[in-house]
């Protein structure tokens, strides 16, 4: 973890990194439905009739935008009949968050049967959780915008899909590196092809436009944290580690592991007593939340 600590956010993309980028020159851009979404939550003069034009433009979108509305989790149980009304029920963030979930799924699209032992459904499960986790935390700790997390959350692992798409024999020989030599999955990864999942994340979310601070989020999640913002990467780590303990998942096949770094806790005030107490409120937030994931 400590070995790219020191590596400079703003280093170059390395060779290696740019070929698995230029092989992915036929990915769809990022709908232009997101980038107007994105747009539009951040205008502080926006209404929801504004995103209502936008999300109706994408029938797909206002379909899931009206399902989830309707769902338990946000209370609407079939009540919620137009797609403004859905807008305003969910919020704008929920909004945008779920347009982004739909993009890069239908961007990035499924593999191959076979062609990757990446289980992306539970990917997507991890990611959930982690969003959910940062923003539960953010609310507990204070201090740390709780959308940017969530939405950080749901991305931070970006790179992985990247990578169990664009290279599907690498996962299979990184899991390999890491069972023989005991070293990180993201040690292995940079053995492997050079990079992690965290720098092709990044250099994704560059690609698709996505704010800086998310950039960085997405960048920053396997290294302790400096340079600013640590607050929220404090979050987003513990987030990660605790997501593994609460809902354990195969994402590659194998039971991964990643033990709550003491100096997450630490810096946010918290001490592993408070993990204890509030383990079952946090897993149950986390089994509401996979209504979301079920749009997937
Ligand atoms: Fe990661
Ligand atoms: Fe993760």
């Amino acid at each position: 973890m400590s070995d790219r600590a020191t590596q400079s956010l703003a280093s170059p993309v390395p060779a290696e990194m740019q070929d698995l980028l230029a092989s992915f020159q036929d990915i769809p851009t990022i709908p232009e439905v997101l980038a107007r979404v994105w747009q539009l939550v951040d205008d502080p003069n926006s209404s929801a009739s504004d995103l209502e034009k936008v999300v109706s433009m994408e029938p797909p979108l206002a379909a899931k935008v009206l399902r989830l509305a309707n769902s338990p989790y946000y209370g609407g149980r079939g009540r919620v009949q137009d797609v403004q009304m859905a807008i305003t029920s969910l919020g704008f963030q929920t909004l945008r968050n779920l347009a982004i979930c739909l993009s890069v799924a239908s961007s990035l699209g499924n593999p191959r049967p076979q062609a990757s032992i990446v289980d992306h459904r539970a990917l997507w499960q991890h990611s959930v959780a982690v969003a959910v986790l940062a923003r539960a935390l953010a609310a507990e700790v204070g201090a740390v915008e709780a959308d940017e997390v969530f939405t950080a959350g749901l991305l931070h692992d970006l790179g992985k899909f990247v990578i169990s798409l664009g290279c599907p024999d690498a996962y299979p020989k990184v899991v390999r590196q890491h069972q023989v030599e005991g070293v990180t999955l993201p040690q292995a990864e940079r053995a492997i092809l050079g990079f992690d999942h965290a720098d092709l994340g990044r250099a994704f979310a560059e690609r698709w436009r996505f704010p800086e601070r998310l950039q960085t989020l997405i960048h920053s999640h396997h290294v302790a944290p400096t340079g600013g913002m640590e607050r929220a990467k404090h979050v987003l780590r513990l987030a990660d580690a605790l997501s593994y303990e609460l809902r354990p998942v195969r994402i590659l096949g194998i039971e991964e592991e990643h033990a709550v770094d003491p100096r997450d806790l630490d810096q946010l005030g918290l001490t592993p007593e408070w993990v204890d107490d509030a383990r079952e409120r946090l897993a149950a937030r986390v089994c509401e939340a996979q209504e979301f994931m079920n749009l997937l």
